[in-house]
């Protein structure tokens, strides 16, 4: 365990090296809410990396570059603390998120057939499914919140029953994981509300895992039961937190990035056309709304060990952010890095992170999202949606917009 690095002492070394000093905080700052990916593009003018006296102090890394060095060498950076913006260190640990190699390379090697491309086609058609049967409620309605109504329900309805959880209560259990998606320093500064938010889907894994062990079933739970790392089964407290963290990976990023895609097309009626009249471009499609709304915007590491980082002096235990809105659209790496373009080639975009990090959802979330672009559009060809200069968001691992008010029929632009 590293000593805990005071802001003092890291803004000292900031300041000597010759770095901007900011009160970047994502968590606290109502900018962010207002908008958060313009509030993070706007700290690229402090320079490829600054320092942020916010919450208990970080350096922030905006190039693409610094970015990708430090994202793949686990050597030097940990990944050990998941809220780095919280005014205390995160009480437990995610697994697979916060181990570092070799525990890392193992698990990721266990989890990999459960979300395998293989994997991954099996549930496509419950996505797509899913997609239209939300279509037709909406188009029937005329209007509908898109973030509560389809961008959280289409990977719930997947992923629910795969986790092994009761889809009866799949209202209960989205609700409880949005709430614990959106605490932060700013609303939860104890953390007592995400404590009590995770208590209560832990305990429906707490009966499902039981359960499965008596009876094991076709789904994740079962087959992490029958796992081993080492030769040794995992333990309860592995599974559970496994299952925890795959629930939590899953709703609120790819409702995210659903949200802010469909708000950018609600004022593009020509990509829209293209949808369904040229659907080889759907891939690239989505592979731009992953590098211009990276929905886990901020990265946490830690350093493992001093270290001379560019001219640096990083020290043990310093907390860094690789800010992904900065780096995806760095100048050195895209050109016209500001524009939204869906016949981009090639994307070298890090949305879903990098290193031996990336996301181990990317298949399940790329299927769900070209589900939700075919399907939607099929159906709902033509929409707007509210003001967005109104619409809140909140941030903690994800980002995520409270609400987005959507209307079905000619758009207005
Ligand atoms: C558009 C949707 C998604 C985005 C943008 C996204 C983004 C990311 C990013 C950036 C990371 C790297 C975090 C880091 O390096 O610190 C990550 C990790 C992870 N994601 Fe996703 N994700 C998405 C969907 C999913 C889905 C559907 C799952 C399904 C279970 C998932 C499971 C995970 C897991 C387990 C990790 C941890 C990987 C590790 O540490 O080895 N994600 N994701």
């Amino acid at each position: 365990m590293s000593n805990e690095i005071t802001v003092e002492d890291a803004e000292a070394r900031a300041r000597a090296a010759g770095v901007q000093i900011l009160d970047f905080d994502p968590e606290c700052d109502p900018a962010f809410r207002d908008d958060p990916l313009g509030t993070m593009l706007a700290a690229r003018r402090a320079g490829d990396i600054f320092y942020s006296t916010a919450a208990r102090g970080f350096w922030v890394v905006t190039s693409y570059p610094l970015c990708r060095e430090i994202g793949t060498d686990t050597d030097n950076f940990s990944n050990r603390e998941t809220f780095t913006f919280y005014r205390k260190p995160s009480p437990g640990i995610h697994i697979p998120p916060n181990l570092d190699p070799p525990e890392h390379t193992k698990i990721r090697r266990m989890l990999a057939p459960l979300l395998s491309p293989s994997a991954v086609k099996k549930l496509e058609p419950a996505a797509r499914e899913s997609v239209r049967r939300l279509a037709d409620e909406v188009v029937a309605r005329g209007h509908c919140d898109f973030m509560a109504d389809v961008a959280l329900r289409v990977p719930a309805d997947v992923f629910l029953e795969h986790m092994g959880l009761p889809v009866e209560h799949t209202d209960d259990i989205v609700a409880t994981r949005l709430l614990a998606g959106e605490l932060n320093a700013s609303n939860d500064p104890d953390g007592s509300r995400l404590a009590a938010a995770t208590t209560k889907i832990n305990q429906m894994f707490v009966e499902v895992i039981a359960e499965r062990r008596r009876r094991p079933a076709d789904d994740i739970p079962s087959y992490l039961l029958a796992q081993e790392i080492d030769g040794k089964p995992l333990t309860d407290k592995e599974i559970l937190t496994m299952c925890y963290t795959l629930l939590g990976t899953s709703l609120g990023t790819t409702a995210s990035t659903m949200a802010m895609l469909v708000a950018h097309l609600a004022h593009e009626p020509g990509l829209r056309r293209s949808i369904t009249t040229d659907p080889d471009m759907v891939g690239g499609l989505i592979e731009e709304a992953l590098r211009y709304f990276p929905s886990i915007p901020l990265l946490p590491r830690t350093v493992r060990a001093d270290i001379d980082f560019h001219g640096l002096p990083w020290k043990e235990g310093d907390r860094l952010v690789l800010l992904l809105p900065t780096a995806n659209t760095d100048p050195g790496v895209f050109d016209e890095a500001s524009t939204f373009d869906a016949d981009r080639r090639p994307n070298r975009h890090i949305g879903f992170g990098l290193g031996p990090h990336t996301c181990a959802g990317s298949h399940l979330a790329r299927m769900e999202l070209r589900a939700l672009v075919e399907e939607w559009h099929a159906k709902v060809p033509d929409y707007r949606v509210g003001d967005l200069s109104e619409v809140k968001h909140e941030l903690s691992v994800a980002i995520r917009m409270t609400t987005l008010p959507f209307v079905v029929g000619s758009s207005v632009n």
